[in-house]
């Protein structure tokens, strides 16, 4: 139940409570007073009739006396009067009064003994009345006999019904009026205000921090609204610092790679030399005989051939290694590592052959596309392969292998997905458990005389980690390593893989 409506029903509630119970105590006093008003005109005539009937001799003037009691009963509120005398034993009593009438004689016989007014409410003839008896007195002061006068209580009962319908009728209107009051108060002031605040903050939650709350109402929730406010600016400028740094970030993280990649480039320069060398040499040789054999025109044609074969091949080096320098944002676009694989192998040729490495390349089946950045992707392949190449100096056996397995990342065991797997192992120096520890750190390097940068795992782990990869590593001492990288495959099964490397 929402606030304002617990608070409506609450103080409304309590003002039902208070104005019923404030009707209840003005229908009791409306009471009071109209029986004290109905006692005390009873009470009037009794007195007007004792002094008439003690000023005159009772038995003389019975006609009198009847005259004056069917006058007095002749108004429309009393009922009647019965007056007694008692030394000659008369009853006379208006005409409007029937039989029964005995305990109202009983009542007179009682208040001549006791000698004082007595007043009652009783039913006469299925009628609610009053009944008020006196004493009369002759000159002596002796009591001679008694009067009662019956008054309706009707008129008494009426005007209370009527009071209290009045009474009702307002403090029915009373409610309806404070509850649309304090309705539309707490609408104003409360659940209007708590709905912007609630509305606000589901939006700030969101990530809409523009969001702001416009409440002039000068209470509290004004106040809290503009504590929102300001939480919001903190968390925009917050927000804002944030990114920038992000940015500032990245930028350095993309140089950093850069760098490593240029470091890399540098120490395979020898061979990429000697890889442009050879064809250059084959050209030089093979114009100079041109040269010589101008007139043989088979000899030209072949040796033209060939020269072309080799500026080709010096073309498609230096194509590789600019694209693989070049600065770029990363992308994202599906990748076929097979392909990738292959070019990062042919980029080592050199290196391979100088170093009489055997490569065995392992394929199970096609392999599903992984998205990626395939700069970055040929950076992580190509450290990780060049750093098995320079831990076999003296030669060795290079296997790199590209596979799709479902497996669940340790940290988030609780969900199995698709992942291409690739592994590069060599049969090199390997590494002791400690070194293991440490390689991944930036600029730590094994390798001296400006063989290694100490950056290349590291990126590499970097470039993964965007990737929504990882890396894992076995080695022993003397024995080799695997290193083998995890990449999340864009689809169950792709069609962009090959079968072979
Ligand atoms: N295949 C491997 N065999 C043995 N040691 C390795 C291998 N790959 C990496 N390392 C160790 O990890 C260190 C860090 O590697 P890396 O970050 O690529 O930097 P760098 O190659 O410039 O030294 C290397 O210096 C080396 O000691
Ligand atoms: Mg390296």
């Amino acid at each position: 139940m929402k606030l304002g409506t617990k608070l409506t029903l609450c103080l409304s509630l309590i003002i039902v409570l208070v104005l019923s119970g404030y009707g209840y105590l003005q229908i009791l006093a409306r009471r009071d007073i109209l029986t004290r008003k109905m006692e005390a005109e009873v009470r009037g005539t009794g007195r007007t009739l004792k002094v008439s009937l003690e000023k005159i001799s009772l038995p003389r003037e019975m006609e009198f006396v009847q005259g004056l009691i069917d006058a007095v009963g002749e108004y429309e509120k009393t009922l009647g009067v019965i007056v007694y005398h008692e030394g000659k034993d008369l009853i006379f009593r208006s005409s409007s009064l029937g039989d029964g009438i005995e305990p109202y004689l009983e009542m007179i016989g009682r208040s001549i003994r006791e000698d004082r007014t007595l007043e009652d409410f009783g039913v006469y003839a299925h009628h609610r009345v009053f009944s008020y008896a006196f004493p009369l007195k002759d000159r002596k002061g002796r009591n001679v006999g008694g009067v009662c006068i019956l008054q309706y209580t009707t008129f008494m009962e009426e005007d209370i019904r009527k009071a209290k319908w009045s009474i009702f009728t307002m403090i029915v209107l009373l409610i309806c009026g404070t509850v649309a009051l304090i309705l539309f108060a707490t609408r104003r002031w409360i659940t209007h205000p708590i709905s912007q605040l609630t509305e606000r903050t589901v939006n700030l939650a969101r990530g809409d921090l523009h969001s702001k709350i416009d409440l002039k109402s000068g209470d509290e929730l004004s106040d809290l609204a503009r504590a929102f406010n300001r939480m919001a600016m903190d968390l925009r400028i917050a927000r804002e610092k944030m990114i920038e740094e992000a940015e500032t970030r990245l930028e350095l993280e993309r140089s950093l790679r850069q760098s490593e990649k240029l470091a890399t480039i540098g120490q395979l320069a020898s061979g990429l030399a000697h890889e442009i060398g050879t064809p250059l040499n084959i050209i030089s040789g093979r114009t100079e005989l041109v040269k010589k054999k101008l007139k043989d025109q088979e000899a030209v044609q072949k040796n033209l051939e060939i020269v072309l074969l080799q500026t080709e091949k010096i073309t498609k080096i230096i194509q590789q290694l600019l694209g693989f320098v070049r600065k770029k944002r990363p992308e994202q676009k599906p990748l076929d590592l097979h392909a990738l694989l292959e070019m990062t192998l042919d980029f080592l040729d050199h290196q391979i052959q100088k170093q009489k490495v055997k490569v065995i390349k392992e394929t199970e089946g096609p392999l599903p596309a992984v998205v990626g950045d395939p700069d970055e992707l040929q950076q992580v392949f190509l450290n990780l392969i060049f750093n098995a190449l320079q831990a076999m100096p003296d030669g060795g056996t290079l296997r790199v292998s590209a596979s799709s397995k479902r497996i669940a990342r340790e940290r988030f065991t609780d969900r199995q997905r698709s992942y291409v797997e690739v592994c590069v192992e060599d049969d090199g120096v390997g590494m002791e458990k400690e070194l293991m520890g440490q390689i991944f750190a930036p600029f730590f390097t094994t390798k001296e005389g400006g063989k290694g940068t100490g950056l290349g795992l590291t990126v590499s782990q970097g470039i993964l980690q965007d990737h929504e990869g990882w890396i894992e590593l076995e080695s022993e001492p003397g024995k080799g390593t695997l290193f083998r990288v995890f990449l999340p495959a864009f689809e169950e099964e792709s069609k962009h893989g090959k079968s072979g490397l």
